[in-house]
């Protein structure tokens, strides 16, 4: 795996230490849990197929439940598992009580639609945030379980003690995952939100607006300077892997002279994403007690 240079510029977003300091947090509220209800908090997670990074971004969950004390259960299903099966695994999961938070790992196959899967986690143990009553919650103002990622960003805009309130916010991308939360979420604390996709006519137009720019495409090195207004802040949310190491949306080196603050690819929103998955299923322990 491709190590992480330490970070000394104070342009850039730590996320390594972020996750840190949230993982520190959720060990110590994980020991205070075991003392008080004689349970650990538990994980299950699911994961269909052999889509590498998948592969990688689960162990790398295993190993942070390691690392915070929460038990995790490792559950491989081969590529041709159908719909039915993958529910029927759910269903059992929500009736386990030892079990706090499920876990399904995106993409599925094609053959499988992932929003029918989503609706089948609990409410009460969906760590992701993707059950629809959590993103209708959402949507009202009301977060409780969220999808990690815009939460990470959240998180990191406080730790630098930014208010989006009232600020030009551009998220780039519209997926459920990532996009679309990320928009409301900021809407929730009265930013003014614009959403461009692939179908967007001119991107650079509207980025060029952007005080806080949020780019989760999938696209390497999409966005350059020339599409960054002086002093923004840019989340890169890209991940493109390619002979072994991972990409961002955002081309660093060609934007980081004009940011205010930048998170890198990697070191940037990917730990963060994690610590908040952590923080998130000792939520769901304490929720279910
Ligand atoms: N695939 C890409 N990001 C995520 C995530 O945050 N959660 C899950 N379950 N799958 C993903």
């Amino acid at each position: 795996m491709q190590e992480l240079p330490e970070v000394t510029d104070p342009r850039i977003i730590d996320g390594k230490k972020i996750a840190q300091g949230i993982e520190a947090d959720v060990k110590r509220g994980v020991e205070e849990f075991i003392s008080e209800h004689g349970i650990r908090p538990a994980l299950a997670t699911i994961l269909v197929g052999e889509h590498p990074p998948s592969k990688l971004y689960v162990k790398l969950k295993h190993w942070a439940c390691k690392r915070v004390g929460i038990i995790s259960e490792d559950h491989k299903l081969p590529q041709e598992t159908t719909q039915e099966e993958i529910i029927g695994l759910i269903a059992t999961m929500n009736k386990r009580p030892e079990i706090h938070g499920i876990l399904v790992q995106l993409p599925l196959p094609g053959h499988i639609d992932e929003r029918e899967v989503m609706m089948q986690i609990s409410p009460k143990k969906d760590v992701d945030g993707f059950n629809p009553l959590n993103m209708g919650k959402m949507l009202i103002g009301r977060e409780g379980f969220v999808p990690c990622t815009p939460k990470g960003i959240i998180r990191a805009l406080e730790e630098s003690k930014i208010d989006p309130h009232g600020m030009e916010v551009v998220v780039v991308g519209h997926s459920n995952v990532v996009g679309k939360p990320a928009a409301i979420m900021l809407l929730n604390r009265n930013a003014t939100v614009k959403v461009c996709h692939v179908y967007t006519k001119d991107l650079k137009s509207h980025t060029v607006e952007a005080d806080i720019l949020i780019v989760a495409t999938g696209v390497r090195g999409l966005i350059k300077a020339d599409m960054v207004k002086e002093g923004a802040i840019v989340f890169d949310v890209g991940i493109t892997w390619q002979d072994n190491k991972v990409y961002g949306d955002v081309d660093f080196d060609d934007v980081l002279p004009r940011v205010g603050l930048i998170s890198p690819v990697p070191g940037g929103v990917g730990p963060m994403t994690i610590a908040i998955l952590m923080e998130h299923t000792l939520m769901a322990a304490r929720m279910q007690r």
